[in-house]
């Protein structure tokens, strides 16, 4: 498969010579020059429309980011990655996190461990023998169980099963989590694929010290996890990647919190959106424009960082989720023949969820030096927060008349009809999916992270009295 430099296919120097034309364009005079425009760049998958119609690109930008994809071999890149073949090279792993919601179509090991969730999730939640379940793990092993146990948890439960996490090796984390909790009703959830990670081992400690006597364990290193005396042990398959495993049982915990049925719903809705990027051809295909609209604006508009605006407090924690998906995977320097790259990769992604943000760096998206290309998540089921949305991303296109707004910051709105399970699972399968197309556009392994381990080694160093 295609391992050459993006910048040596033909459609790469054709992109940059056509980005000399975008130069004077604004988005305002596109909108009034094209009345279709606002049906044009529009695509759907399953429950959502992807509105790209803000972007700085027009048919043409299209055309030839199509040709790049297709010059940088993504047809077949997909096909390796939904056949299970070992496109994590440096690791000599597949990288399966799809095999994880395929429904009848999982591998046995997976339907034995959804069904061992569902079991433990439902009694867990039916017995009332625990009042507190605690998450505790870092990375992959809690910023999605985090994400989806916030957005979704049954409000019915609050006060009956409160689901709770604990990531920093600061003992403030741990504390706050056990906050009003009784070591007799607590059951803590130690999520690590390797059960070595510093903070996640030190919070398990902990929580033996203050009185924890159940423990869960969710990992693929089994003879740790026995020795620490978990009662009940889930596996992970070195398969799926940290921050691809919120489908696996480390999402025990947010399928504690909303219940296996709405877990399930959740997969579904993931599947969904495997079936739609397997399916749909390029122009069509949401998770690939979003990559696309990515690409264009890094490495031809020369954009440095990109802001994720969910406007919905369900969606609050998507922000820094996203980080480690889209940042731990293509935040690299190093290509897949093992060349330092002469381009851009991942740009920084930060944001926080609508209308909170408005009153805080929007000054900056709407009047600062720097273009900051925007996603947003409009949830249309509230009409206050999706008019907000839409306003935001119209009043960064167009600007104002007496040139106080400059306009020409390029956006665009992914709309949901609702916040549920499966639009959730939708969701997060659509930006997994988009890092997987940028990490093949850009010639990068989206599924190891090396650049962890140099701090990692030196705290080590330095706690063991060295310098
Ligand atoms: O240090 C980075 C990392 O390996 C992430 O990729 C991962 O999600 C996180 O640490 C936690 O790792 P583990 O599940 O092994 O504790």
């Amino acid at each position: 498969m295609n391992t050459i430099s993006p910048t040596e296919c033909p459609a790469w120097a054709k992109l940059s010579h056509h980005a000399e034309s975008w130069r004077d364009v604004h988005l305002k005079d596109l909108f009034a020059n094209d009345v279709a425009r606002s049906i044009q760049f529009v695509a759907e998958a399953p429950g959502l429309r992807y509105d790209y119609s803000h972007q700085l690109m027009g048919a043409m930008t299209l055309r030839l980011l199509a040709n790049l994809a297709a010059e940088r071999g993504l047809p077949e890149w997909r096909e390796a990655l939904l056949a299970g073949k070992p496109i994590n090279t440096s690791e000599k792993r597949a990288a399966l996190h799809t095999a994880l919601r395929a429904g009848d179509a999982a591998p046995a090991e997976v339907k034995d461990t959804l069904s061992r969730i569902g079991k433990l999730a439902t009694e867990l939640r039916e017995r009332k023998k625990f009042k507190t379940i605690v998450n505790l793990g870092t990375g992959g092993s809690d910023l999605g169980p985090r994400l989806v146990a916030d957005a979704l948890a049954d409000p019915k439960e609050a006060g009956v099963l409160d689901v709770r996490f604990a990531a920093n090796v600061d003992p403030r984390d741990l504390e706050r989590a056990l906050e009003g909790a009784d070591p007799a009703s607590t059951l803590f959830i130690v999520v690590s694929k390797t059960f070595t990670t510093q903070e996640t081992m030190a919070n398990a400690a902990a929580a033996k010290r203050w009185g924890g006597k159940a423990f869960y364990a969710v990992t693929s290193n089994v003879e740790a996890a026995k020795s620490f005396g978990a009662a009940e042990i889930l596996p992970m398959w070195d398969w799926v990647g940290g921050r691809f495993s919120v489908w696996s049982a480390v999402g025990f915990a947010a399928a504690c919190a909303m219940g296996f049925e709405n877990f399930e719903q959740f997969l579904a809705g993931g599947r969904d959106i495997d079936e739609h990027f397997a399916n749909t051809t390029l122009e069509k295909n949401v998770p690939a424009l979003m990559a696309l609209a990515g690409v264009w604006n890094t490495n031809f508009l020369g954009c440095a960082s990109h802001a994720v605006l969910p406007y919905s407090s369900a969606l609050r924690l998507l922000p820094a989720y996203l980080q480690q998906l889209e940042m731990e995977s293509n935040g690299k320097r190093i290509d897949r023949a093992g060349n330092v790259v002469g381009y851009a990769t991942c740009p920084v992604v930060w944001g926080a969820e609508g209308t909170p943000s408005q009153h805080s760096f929007h000054q900056l998206l709407h009047q600062g030096t720097q273009t900051v290309p925007c996603d947003f998540i409009d949830i249309s089921a509230n009409e206050i927060l999706s008019a907000n949305a839409r306003a935001q991303a119209d009043a960064l296109a167009f600007g104002s008349e007496d040139g106080q707004y400059p306009g020409n910051r390029p956006s665009s709105t992914l709309f949901l009809d609702k916040m549920n399970p499966r639009n959730l699972g939708r969701l997060l399968a659509l930006y997994e999916h988009k890092v997987f197309v940028q990490g093949i556009i850009w010639n990068l392994n989206s599924f190891d992270q090396p650049g962890v381990e140099l701090g990692k080694i030196m705290a080590n160093r330095i706690l063991s009295g060295g310098k």
